[in-house]
């Protein structure tokens, strides 16, 4: 039995390497997503059927209420509310990993059995970063649910506090390790790494919660890794290390989208960061030249090339589907239609790509940021559907915008752009976009679930 579950395990294993792999890809993500569960699967059932486990009653009381709570919570929660959810299942996920190793080490003390010293050290490491990752995956959770300020909260001596609280927990930990009979010490390690967990997220600013999101879901990843040498079970090691470390991956990407260092987002920098539509506006820069949904179909009815931006306003207003409609008809005029996607375009990783994926867009007609920019030269009509940040030409110019050095759309390089937005308001960064006022700039205001589907009308009629 040993070793069929090691052999389970270890097919298991690869599964979720392929499955990770296919993910990169949105045509074999599916694929992936299969491998992947049919991996966790395997790992389940050879797990449920291993000689440790006596009574099954507890494990199937689980499996119902935590599949109902679940299935409910993933039918319900809407596309835009998926980075909070995300964030809860880490906390669990953490805190699921802190709540093991106690267990492991109530069992192994119960039994009398001498510690081995790298138990000890994995039991300290899986409380601690399973409590930060509870605690912290909780607050992410109420700031992008607004039950709490999304502000960037600072407080004196913030970092110092920190960095004692952090000392504390090691010196404690060698406690442990040096003398296992300290279980005071243990639960000392739990309350203060949940209280960690408040203080690390507490400072940082709502809007750049999805990337906090991310990187608490490596530390879950980490956690579990680490339960996973208490519970010598290779597998866990394994699927643990790989959640850690794409998630440290996700997260670097999310930051080098944004050009933000890692600490300068975790320490709460970006201040102004948060307001998706009123908030900080710098004032008109000049005039900016509106259009109408009939004189944009006549502009749209004559050209050859047209490459639509979505951005979160196409996801609040969820104009997918009016987005894709859009398509379908300059498409029957004979016009070439492409999407242009930021890496952080929306307010998740893959954010646009899932909408326009949901509304059935097809992934060939969807570009990165490198493989379109150099062809805005030649693009007819760029239609911006709820982007902002993401098209600021200051990005590249100006050395004073939160936003400098970011890489961006060069929709300002085609001959015309089209901007739909509910007003002049900033995005994300809060910031003016002066693309608004460029000669060649025509804003085409209203919600963009209604503005694209009054266009699509005027344009049947041509
Ligand atoms: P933003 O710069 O946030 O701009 C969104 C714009 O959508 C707003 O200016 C708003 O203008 C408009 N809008 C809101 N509701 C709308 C509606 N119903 N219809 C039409 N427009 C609407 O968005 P972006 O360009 O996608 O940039 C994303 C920003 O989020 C970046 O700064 C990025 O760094 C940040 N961020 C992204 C991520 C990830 S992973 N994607 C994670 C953290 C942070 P009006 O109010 O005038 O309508």
């Amino acid at each position: 039995m040993q070793i069929v579950s090691y052999l389970v395990y270890l097919i298991a294993s690869i599964l979720f390497i392929f499955g990770i792999k296919k993910l990169g890809s949105p045509k074999t993500a599916r694929q992936g997503n299969f491998l992947s569960s049919l991996g966790m699967f395997l790992a389940v059932v050879v797990t449920l059927l291993d000689q440790r486990v006596i009574s099954y009653e507890y494990i199937i009381l689980g499996i119902v209420v935590g599949s109902a709570i679940g299935s409910i919570l993933a039918l319900k929660v809407p596309m835009t509310g998926m980075p909070q959810m995300v964030g809860l299942l880490n906390g669990f996920g953490g805190g699921a990993s802190a709540l093991v190793a106690f267990a492991e080490y109530f069992k192994e003390a119960d039994l009398g059995i001498t510690f081995e010293i790298s138990t000890l050290i994995t039991i300290v490491l899986s409380i601690l970063i399973g409590s930060v990752t509870f605690t912290g995956s909780l607050i992410a959770f109420g700031k992008l649910q607004e039950l709490i300020t999304g502000k960037v909260i600072k407080y004196p001596l913030q970092n110092p506090i920190n960095i004692i609280l952090i000392l504390a927990v090691i010196v404690a930990g060698v406690f442990v390790v040096l003398d296992p009979t300290r279980i005071d010490l243990l639960y000392g390690i739990a309350g203060v790494s949940l209280l960690l967990g408040v203080l690390l997220v507490l400072p940082i600013g709502g809007a750049d919660m999805p990337v906090a999101v991310s990187l608490l879901n490596s530390y879950s990843g980490l956690a579990a890794s680490m339960t996973g040498f208490v519970l010598s079970n290779n597998m866990l090691i394994i699927a643990g290390a790989l959640v850690g470390a794409s998630g440290i991956i996700l997260t670097l990407i999310m930051c080098r989208g944004m050009n933000r260092s890692l600490m300068n987002v975790v320490l709460g920098g970006w201040e102004s960061a948060g307001g998706d539509g009123g908030g900080t506006s710098a004032g008109p820069q000049g005039d900016a030249k509106s259009v109408d949904a009939e004189e944009l179909a006549m502009i749209l009815d004559s050209v050859q090339s047209v490459v639509i931006v979505p951005g979160y306003g196409m996801a609040v207003a969820q104009a997918q589907h009016a987005v894709r409609d859009l398509t379908n008809i300059l498409e029957k005029k004979g016009i070439n239609v492409r999407f242009a996607i930021h890496p952080v375009a929306g307010r998740m990783p893959g954010h646009m790509n899932v909408l326009l994926a949901e509304a059935q867009v097809s992934y060939d007609k969807l570009f990165a940021l490198e493989d379109i920019n150099d062809d805005f030269p030649n693009v007819d009509v760029a239609i911006i559907v709820g982007a902002n940040d993401v098209v600021n030409p200051a990005a590249r110019h100006d050395k004073n915008s939160p936003i400098f050095g970011m890489p961006i759309l060069n929709v300002d390089y085609a001959k015309t752009v089209v901007v739909n937005k509910r007003s002049l308001n900033v995005g994300y960064a809060g910031i003016q976009n002066e693309l608004f006022f460029y000669p060649n700039t025509l804003m085409f205001f209203g919600s963009a679930k209604e503005a694209i589907t009054k266009l699509n009308n005027e344009l049947k009629e041509l």
